[in-house]
């Protein structure tokens, strides 16, 4: 990742970010998700297809930073009618991820626009919690920490939380390596961001952290069978059991 020696952005300015109208729009194609995350409609396919088959009779799903809605969506479109709990720092997003859920679901959608470090869940509801492209905004390994903690307590006996995510790498030839394909991908897709916004970007607001790092994590708050779905270049898609 490109080194700068400017301060990350606070909270506030990240959900400044995220209450854009431009910013929204890029998160609402449930065909293709966000173009700039490598992979981005496998991974939703893939969280979303091993989410069902972990926990077929899902009843409640939480989705952290659920943007506009597209992983509770694609989520529905295989396990029909489920609660939705939906967690974002951003009022635009919660809005948008409310106009394309709730007309597909007969089960109950609650929202909260809040940090998901600040807010309160109820323990052992959820049967499945996901977590998409939003867990490199934590910083410090209290909050990295806490959050899954407190994911894992509000996961039921038999849920899984799975997270799919910008990722770093713990060899720095590794993580030259993979930032030099992610520009030759950036430059492949020609979508609407550069190469050195997006590179700018990351630099300025998330702090990722290995693989390795989160499913050493998802076992030490007690997730049991923690095991890497799908990676490619900087983004992964990976994920634990909360045992019965
Ligand atoms: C990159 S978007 C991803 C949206 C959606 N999960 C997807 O993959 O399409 C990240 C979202 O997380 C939200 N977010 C960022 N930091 C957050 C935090 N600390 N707590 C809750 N939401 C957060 C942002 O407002 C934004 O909507």
């Amino acid at each position: 990742m490109k080194q700068i020696t400017k301060r990350k952005m606070t909270t506030g300015e990240i959900r400044d970010k995220f209450e854009r109208d431009d910013v929204v729009e890029r998160y609402t194609n449930l065909a293709t998700g966000q173009i700039a995350i490598v992979d981005a409609a496998v991974n939703l396919e893939v969280l979303t297809e091993t989410a069902k088959r972990i926990v077929p009779r899902a009843r409640n799903v939480l989705d952290i930073g659920c943007g506009a809605g597209n992983y509770t969506l694609k989520l529905l479109s295989s396990l029909p009618n489920l609660n939705c709990t939906l967690v974002d720092l951003s009022g635009k997003m919660i809005k948008k991820a409310l106009e394309r859920i709730t007309p597909v679901t007969s089960g109950k959608v609650l929202w909260y626009q809040k940090d998901i470090r600040e807010i309160e869940l109820p323990k052992n509801r959820f049967d499945i919690a996901m977590a998409g492209a939003v867990l490199h905004h934590l910083r410090g390994e209290e909050e990295w920490n806490d959050v899954f903690s407190k994911v894992y307590d509000s996961i039921a006996p038999g849920g899984c939380f799975l997270i799919s995510d910008l990722i770093t790498h713990a060899n720095q030839a590794v993580e030259e390596c993979m930032w030099e394909r992610y520009e030759e991908y950036i430059g492949r897709i020609g979508g609407p961001e550069t190469f050195s916004d997006i590179e700018e970007g990351i630099a300025r607001e998330d702090t990722p952290r290995t693989i390795a790092y989160q499913l050493d994590l998802l076992s030490k708050v007690g997730f049991k069978d923690v095991d890497v779905l799908h990676k490619n270049i900087l983004f992964a898609t990976f994920g634990g059991v909360k045992k019965g």
